[in-house]
């Protein structure tokens, strides 16, 4: 289908993605949110399951082996909107300064079309919750979201990239996010008198220090990776030396031996400088998402279809994360950028950001993708 063939659904597509925009809901909690995909597949005569807590699941059958699926993810942030717009949050505290509402709005007019046309196959639409940092695309696997499906393509809108353009590459696209956190506990006393104390204040200074050395160090340097300290909680007032200190991090990486490397090597030098300085540690480490990594059959594919419909470009990697990862680990998934930049103010507003805002010519692009796409991988 050409791309003037959807037009027709702009102010459809727009008017839903408003109409999330204003209700943000966060992870876990997208009770309206779903309660809307819900009804609107079910008019399709789309049935529907829901998934973890909050998400949905649809699914046109119409014979056939090949069954694929497109996600959108639901979930809103706990921001304060300061976009000056018709259709601002009207919940304070929570916005969709990610972009998930227009996710949503593009999939749900997805369905619509495909389910006015012809073809053999079965579509899948996963709509799920809890995104950001929450890990709802893992509980969507537990409950069989993805049972079943031959393949798996979703899209982002991207404030990097212009309107009529998406990025698609094959290979690592977003990185794999680790947490620790670190608690250091010491021996309290006075500030003057430092001699009688074991200090974790100086200490953590030391190790926080060191923990920069791994990637300068010890990692490869044509390979990438980060190690970021997001917040440090110790001491109560200038002259007492504190009993304890916690902090903790982020670790970013894309290939798996440099994961395992980092870890290892954080482990090692925090036990062995709370040694050195006579504190306590105690490491907890997680996995929060695995690298995103896309199909090399799927991005040819996508990259042919989103050629006919809009200018196409290579993604750069991105340190970021994304549960799409928990998908795309199991079966052939891609994840691709949708250009959505919104340039009315001349600035550009970073996702995440209480300004954020999106193109919202730019959902026209994403449905036409989706559909077109959809079409190829039941045709292959
Ligand atoms: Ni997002």
């Amino acid at each position: 289908m050409k791309l003037e063939e959807f037009e027709k659904y702009k102010d459809e597509v727009i008017k839903l993605r408003r109409d999330f925009h204003m209700h943000p809901e966060l992870g876990f909690e997208e009770e309206r949110t779903s309660g809307i995909v819900r009804d609107y597949l079910n008019d399709l005569g789309i049935e529907t399951r829901i998934m973890a807590k909050t998400g949905v699941v649809g699914e046109i059958n119409n014979g056939g082996d090949k069954r694929i699926a497109i996600r959108a993810d639901m979930d809103a942030l706990p921001i304060n909107e300061e976009n000056d717009v018709p259709y601002k949050s009207k919940i304070p505290g929570k916005m969709h300064a990610c972009g998930h509402d227009a996710h949503t709005a593009m999939l749900l007019v997805t369905a619509k079309i495909l389910s006015q046309m012809k073809f053999e196959g079965n579509v899948r639409f996963i709509f799920q919750p809890a995104e950001e940092g929450l890990n709802g695309a893992k509980r969507m696997v537990e409950e069989g979201a993805i049972d079943g499906v031959d393949s798996i393509f979703g899209l982002h809108v991207w404030a990097h990239l212009p309107t009529g353009n998406i990025a698609i590459s094959p290979g690592p696209v977003l990185a794999n996010v680790d947490l620790f956190r670190i608690a250091i506990n010491g021996k309290g006393g006075h500030g003057a008198s430092p001699h009688e104390t074991v200090d974790p204040i100086v200490a953590s200074s030391y190790i926080i220090s060191s923990l920069q050395s791994i990637v300068s160090r010890n990692v490869n340097p044509r390979k990438s990776a980060v190690i970021t300290v997001g917040r440090i909680n110790g001491g109560t007032a200038f002259n007492i030396i504190s009993e304890k200190v916690e902090f903790e991090g982020t670790v970013r990486t894309f290939d798996e031996d440099i994961h395992n490397l980092i870890e290892e090597r954080i482990r090692e030098l925090v036990e062995n400088e709370s040694r050195a300085f006579g504190v306590e540690a105690k490491i907890e480490y997680e996995y929060l998402n695995y690298a995103t990594v896309n199909d090399e059959n799927l991005a040819r594919i996508g990259r042919r279809v989103a050629a006919r419909i809009m200018n196409v470009v290579e993604q750069e990697p991105d340190m970021g994360g994304e549960d799409f990862s928990e998908y795309a680990r199991l079966i052939p998934g891609l994840f691709a950028f949708l250009g959505a930049r919104n340039e009315e103010r001349g600035i550009i507003y970073p996702h995440h950001n209480p300004r954020f805002n999106i193109d919202e010519d730019a959902l026209i692009y994403g449905v036409a993708f989706e559909v077109n796409m959809a079409f190829e991988l039941l045709k292959n």
